[in-house]
């Protein structure tokens, strides 16, 4: 048994883990799973790891699932940290891309809900309910699948096709909502007590993160144990960056890794920046951004409920917030198809995008070590593209 408790990331306030709750029940914050680390450590090693499956759950000790649950899992994580090519525009730096489009289900979410979906179902949890960008609905649908419970699913009415499509081909029950994935949160909040939901929203359930956070043990692991100098991380709810930074925290404590940390940077959309307006005013909190459009449906995140962890991550490693705009993603997108062979999501282009404009300020240096996060697969977002291309 190696989670000892829930505590909450603003208040400290702790929380049983064993029943299944959403928010800090004294300041409505996020919880995080405390894992008992010197437990851990007496089966996981990085030498052990050598001989373990390809899947996140290669770090079952530091999971959240109790050794009697059974994983959901469609074999997710173990996704390829490839080297950019020398001719790809490097800009100089020692470029990385962290493929996330290998997953089930076609983006990192995939992660998140692997572990999330283990957890509810192992705490009794039957109907499973999501406001979703997009390819958090399709990762919920797939897992909830897998696992035998029911998916509800509510996006925006122009989340990307693809996404739609693949949730009701995985037997789930899709709404599509006019607005925003915060109003989709909403609706989930207002019915979820009479339908007898349980609210999967990313950073309101606690081990959504702890999947995510296997992307900071996995970059470490394929980079031999040196974290890089940066990373470039599409940020809508931020729950992959805030993931990294506890993973970190906790590899330290094992005694992988050392105390420095990468300079962590949340890349944005210009139509939905309200991580980069906090950072720049200087904020603690991030305000709602009024009328966010953006062809990066998963960057389309007005207001974000982990915004004072992810502020601070920023602030804490040095790093920073960054805006591009749509055309820019989508001319880069081509740049990184044609050079590299991957067909990247407007998210993962806005990360090569933001690499260009940090190098060109001098907030990155030649040499340094870089990863981009390229967090899912182009293939989804075909109607931007077609568009972007004049077709
Ligand atoms: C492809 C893609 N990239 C990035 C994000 C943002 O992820 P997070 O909410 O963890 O910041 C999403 C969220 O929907 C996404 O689908
Ligand atoms: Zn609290």
């Amino acid at each position: 048994m190696f989670l000892k408790r829930l505590e909450c990331s603003a208040c400290g306030l702790e929380h049983e883990w064993s029943r299944l709750q959403n928010l800090c029940r004294s300041c409505n914050k996020p919880l995080f799973a405390i894992v008992d680390l010197a437990a851990a450590s007496r089966t996981l090693s990085r030498e052990i790891l050598r001989s373990r499956e390809k899947s996140l759950w290669r770090y079952r000790e530091v999971l959240p699932l109790p050794s009697d649950g059974e994983p959901v899992s469609l074999g997710e994580g173990g996704t390829p940290l490839l080297r950019a090519s020398r001719a790809g525009g490097t800009n100089g730096v020692d470029l990385w891309i962290k493929d996330e489009s290998l997953n089930p289900t076609q983006s990192f979410k995939a992660r998140g809900m692997s572990v999330a979906v283990s957890m509810a179902k192992y705490l009794g949890a039957t109907k499973l309910a999501v406001p979703s960008a997009g390819n958090a609905g399709g990762a919920l649908a797939a897992y909830a699948a897998r696992a035998g419970v029911e998916a509800h699913i509510f996006m925006p009415r122009d989340t990307p096709r693809a996404n739609v499509v693949e949730c009701r081909e995985l037997g789930a029950d899709v709404a599509l909502i006019d607005g925003l994935i915060t109003d989709c949160g909403a609706e989930i909040a207002r019915r979820k007590a009479n339908e007898g939901w349980f609210d999967m929203s990313t950073l309101k359930e606690p081990y959504r993160v702890e999947g995510k956070k296997t992307l900071g043990y996995e970059l470490a692991e394929q980079l031999n144990w040196q974290l890089p100098d940066v990373i470039l991380y599409p940020a809508g709810g931020g729950t992959g960056l805030i993931g990294m930074w506890k993973a970190f925290d906790e590899m330290e404590a094992l005694g992988w890794i050392g105390k420095n940390r990468p300079r962590m940077f949340a890349v944005q959309a210009a139509g939905c920046a309200p991580i980069v307006r906090a950072f720049e005013t200087g904020e603690r909190n991030a305000a709602e951004f009024q009328d966010a459009h953006t062809i990066a449906s998963g960057l389309r995140v007005p207001k974000a409920i982990g915004d004072f962890l992810i502020l601070k991550i920023l602030r804490e490693s040095n790093g920073g917030a960054i805006a591009i705009d749509d055309e820019e993603m989508i001319r880069v997108a081509r740049e990184v198809g044609a050079n590299e062979g991957l067909f990247v999501c407007p998210e993962g282009a806005a990360c090569f995008a933001a690499l260009k404009l940090l190098r060109s300020d001098g907030k990155i240096r030649s040499g340094e070590r870089v990863v981009v996060f390229n967090t899912g697969s182009g293939v989804k977002y075909l109607e931007a593209y077609d568009r972007g291309l004049g077709g």
